[in-house]
């Protein structure tokens, strides 16, 4: 059985088929034929963290593909009052076909996987978000971004480190700027450079946003202050001058560049309201796409549930 819980357990083949199942679908689902590739299946979602757009993504793509899905905040089940996470695996993997976690560590999504009878799929941790770089590389293809030069300017947090991935894997330029003190995992960075030598591309890892989108085709960022770190926000505020994408830093890029955000966006820190605005059709076209490129994942998932091949990657 095969869960998904990074970019970086997948070769760009088997990426490139949940992309090509995504498109299928979100093509059928335009036309209004609603396949049931997972008929009559249970999607359980355990949130430890708040959600908009991963909640509804999932909950209508499950339900779209002819199943139904669970909403388990962790305030309402027994997880939220000290059961072991491994128990919960056993329990609700007895019971439903798929499971999406999103939690704080990766080590706790990795337990789960280990007790489940069930794919897991990563609906967010404080290390990766790998079902948003999904959406982001479908949506870049849907704007003709086939072989792209992509910036990413902010934090080196859960976007950063599944950016350093697909680019590593999907084998397209990547320049990440952080401020001083915010930079990506080293270990996440070590990996993803092993990864894209392997598929022939280089990752640039600096600190000057200015350097990092000069003539990109895609600029995106995320917010300075993701979930659980909402103490730390004075602070950040402070150390993130000068990481805004604002219309000069926009003007440094291609003439036909595209601007993603993951949502929820904080305009007039990470990114300025008039950026925001003008390119709000990419934008809310990629959160469309979270329901189109999840579907793609879960229904490549269930084709997978009997095998048993760890990939070299
Ligand atoms: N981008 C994203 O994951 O949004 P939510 O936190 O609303 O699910
Ligand atoms: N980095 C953000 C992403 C939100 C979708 C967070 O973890 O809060």
């Amino acid at each position: 059985m095969r869960h998904f819980l990074t970019l970086k357990d997948f070769t760009r083949d088997e990426l490139q088929e949940m992309i090509d199942l995504a498109i299928r679908i979100k093509a059928q689902t335009k036309a209004g034929e609603y396949v049931p590739y997972l008929k009559n299946q249970t999607l359980a979602m355990i949130f430890e963290k708040s959600s908009t757009r991963t909640r509804v993504s999932f909950e209508t793509g499950i339900y779209q593909l002819g199943g139904t899905g669970l909403f388990l905040s962790s305030r309402d089940i027994q997880l939220g009052r000290g059961e072991p996470m491994k128990d919960t695996a056993r329990v609700i993997s007895r019971m439903v076909d798929m499971v999406m976690i999103r939690t704080f560590e990766q080590s706790k999504l990795e337990e789960f996987a280990r007790y489940s009878r069930v794919p897991v799929i990563n609906g967010l941790t404080d290390s990766y978000h790998p079902v948003q770089l999904m959406t982001d590389y479908l949506t870049m293809l849907e704007f003709g971004k086939e072989n792209p030069v992509v910036a990413y300017v902010g934090d080196g947090n859960n976007m950063a480190h599944s950016w350093l991935y697909l680019a590593a894997i999907m084998g397209f330029e990547l320049r990440v700027a952080t401020p001083e003190g915010y930079e990506c995992d080293p270990e996440v960075v070590a990996e993803a450079k092993k990864l894209a030598e392997r598929y022939g591309r280089t990752l640039i890892l600096g600190h000057d946003p200015k350097e990092a989108v000069k003539e990109a085709d895609v600029v995106t960022t995320d917010t300075w202050v993701s979930m659980g770190q909402e103490e730390e926000k004075e602070q950040r505020v402070k150390d993130f001058a000068g990481f805004m994408v604002d219309k000069d830093l926009m003007a440094l890029a291609k003439d036909d560049a595209i601007f993603l955000h993951c949502l929820p966006a904080y305009r007039g820190y990470e990114v300025s309201e008039a950026v925001f605005e003008e390119h709000a059709e990419e934008i809310f076209t990629e959160a469309e796409n979270r329901l189109h490129a999840q579907k793609g994942i879960m229904v490549w998932l269930d084709q997978h549930r009997f095998d048993d091949a760890e990939i070299e990657n």
